[in-house]
């Protein structure tokens, strides 16, 4: 027994910031910033919080699922770095909705909903859970470096939410951490207050060696990618849909092309919002699936990398 998709939901904050914005406040260009990577513009969090974007995205899955809150067994929030540290997003939103079951977040970076739908099915696989409310929530914005063009045009903020049901979607899953070296780090500085601490910190943003993510990023889409289509014994060109991480327009392509894979087969929306990490491809699925683009019965590929580094594909019959 796995799981089945029986809703979903998103919800993005109201501020749209458009490359000819950041070109204000860096030193970049709006055709640099297309070229390179196919963003247009991304949303950005104001007066909202992310907590409030959560919860916005988990009552439309519920709504979609039909569930009410007292039936979730289960929540997980795949975030990097929620309103609070201490208590979790997941147990926030569990309070807000009225719902007493366990809950906790997950961090695996953009790869966070790929490794929530398989803690899912370990906890639905073995009757501890029957439905699962998985959130992804991320505030880029707040954890980007603003002076810093060769990231901060990259990222979006945003959430997303799906209930998992009992059923048998789930074909073939395939996660991995790599050593990191450095290419993605973000220093974790808060709180350094200790009078016994005398050591310089790191700024608190998010720093990146984009040369060697891409390089990393284009192998580890092709290969999880291949992984999970010969655990469940078919070929690439056999999957119907492709929802890719959201980093890099060319990663995808380059990926696709590896896999001898037509890019059509890969559905996208980083021109409306750039990079949200964990987000990225929940609000993807949670957008097709509004406008009605999945057949069931189609074979849809989820495939993320990040930072860890972690990669992950996941194989789903819709
Ligand atoms: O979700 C986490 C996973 N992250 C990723 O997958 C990101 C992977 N990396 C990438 O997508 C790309 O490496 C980037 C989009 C980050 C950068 O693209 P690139 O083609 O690798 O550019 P680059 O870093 O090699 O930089 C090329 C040039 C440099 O100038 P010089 O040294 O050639 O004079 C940069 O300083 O572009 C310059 N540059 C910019 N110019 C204008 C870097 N950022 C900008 C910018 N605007 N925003």
């Amino acid at each position: 027994m796995s799981y089945t998709i029986a809703g979903t939901g998103y919800a993005l904050p109201k501020r749209v910031v458009t490359n000819g914005q950041l070109s204000e406040i860096v030193d970049t260009s709006n055709e640099w910033i297309i070229t390179r990577t196919g963003i247009e513009e991304r949303r950005v969090l104001t007066d909202e919080s992310l907590t409030e974007l959560a919860l916005q995205a988990a009552k439309m899955a519920m709504a979609n699922a039909k569930i009410k809150s007292t039936e979730i067994d289960l929540i997980i929030c795949a975030t990097i770095r929620s309103d609070t540290i201490t208590p979790s997003l997941a147990c926030t939103i569990a309070e807000h909705i009225g719902c007493t079951a366990p809950a906790f977040d997950v961090n695996a970076a953009c790869v966070g909903l790929i490794y929530a739908m398989e803690i899912a099915d370990s906890f639905m696989a073995s009757g501890k859970a029957k439905n699962v409310l998985i959130l992804t929530a991320e505030a880029m914005s707040k954890l980007v470096d603003w002076t810093d063009r060769s990231t901060c045009v990259l990222f979006g903020d945003g959430a997303g939410a799906v209930v998992l049901q009992p059923g048998r979607s789930r074909l073939a899953c395939s996660m991995q951490s790599a050593a990191n070296n450095g290419s993605i780090l973000m220093p974790n500085t808060e709180g350094e207050n200790s009078p016994f601490n005398k050591h310089k910190q790191d700024k608190m943003v998010v720093q990146m060696d984009g040369g060697e993510v891409y390089k990393f990023a284009v192998s580890a889409f092709a290969k999880r990618s291949e992984e999970v289509c010969a655990m469940a014994g078919i070929v690439p060109t056999e999957i119907d849909w492709i929802l890719p991480h959201q980093a890099n327009l060319r990663i995808i392509d380059a990926a696709l092309k590896k896999m001898g894979v037509h890019k059509e087969r890969a559905l996208t929306n980083i021109h409306k919002y750039g990079n949200m990490s964990a987000t990225s491809i929940m609000v993807l699925l949670a957008e097709e699936i509004e406008r009605g683009r999945f057949k069931r019965g189609d074979k849809l590929l989820l495939v993320s990398f990040g930072a860890g580094l972690t990669s992950g594909a996941l194989l789903i019959e819709y």
